[in-house]
């Protein structure tokens, strides 16, 4: 059994990232592992200050949802992360999340890592996304195992209609 942490960074419930998270968690919850699905939009999560602080203390001086977010990250097996396509970048939302793991990169690492990105576009829009998130996570020292594309996706729910749904089950089932 593995401990799962899925990371979804859409603002939107039933979004199509939310939607693929959902079928990732469906197969690896059949396959036997524990899951938990955060979306980092129900999570306080400021910018980072660059203040260097955790440099010297090892420790963030601004108290919010991130020590739990990273805490969890360092406990997980395994590591899903979801985003939308903004403007050809992963969005807002887990930039800045990202961006917070100044403190505690060096334990970031070590996992097994899978990626959902979702967009309007085709893969080539995306791939910005992924050479990104490639580059942080694995930069980290993590393996990238997977990567599921929602293509194509524009409306909450369009995701339902294409084979990134089936790709998403069978990655967590194989996970
Ligand atoms: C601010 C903003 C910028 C976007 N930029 C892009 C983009 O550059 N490329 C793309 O393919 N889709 C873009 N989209 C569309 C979303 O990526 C797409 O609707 C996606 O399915 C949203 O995921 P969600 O349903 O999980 O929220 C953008 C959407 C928003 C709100």
């Amino acid at each position: 059994m593995k401990n799962i942490l899925i990371l979804s960074a859409s603002p939107r419930k039933k979004g199509n990232s939310d939607i693929l998270c959902r079928q990732f968690m469906k197969g690896a919850q059949e396959a036997g592992h524990k899951t938990e699905l955060i979306s980092l939009y129900d999570k306080n999560t400021e910018f980072c200050h660059a203040c260097y602080a955790c440099f010297r203390t090892g420790r963030c001086v601004i108290k919010d949802d991130m020590e739990e977010i990273l805490d969890k990250m360092q406990k997980a097996d395994v590591i899903v992360v979801a985003t939308p396509t903004y403007f050809y970048a992963m969005n807002g939302k887990l930039k800045t999340v990202i961006d917070r793991f100044l403190p505690r990169w060096q334990e970031l690492g070590g996992h097994e890592v899978y990626l959902i990105i979702t967009g309007h576009d085709g893969k080539a829009g995306l791939k910005l996304v992924d050479e990104e998130l490639t580059k942080i996570f694995g930069g980290l020292g993590n393996e990238i195992k997977g990567r599921i594309w929602g293509e194509r996706v524009w409306q909450k729910g369009e995701v339902e209609r294409t084979k990134a749904m089936e790709e998403a089950y069978q990655a967590g089932l194989g996970a």
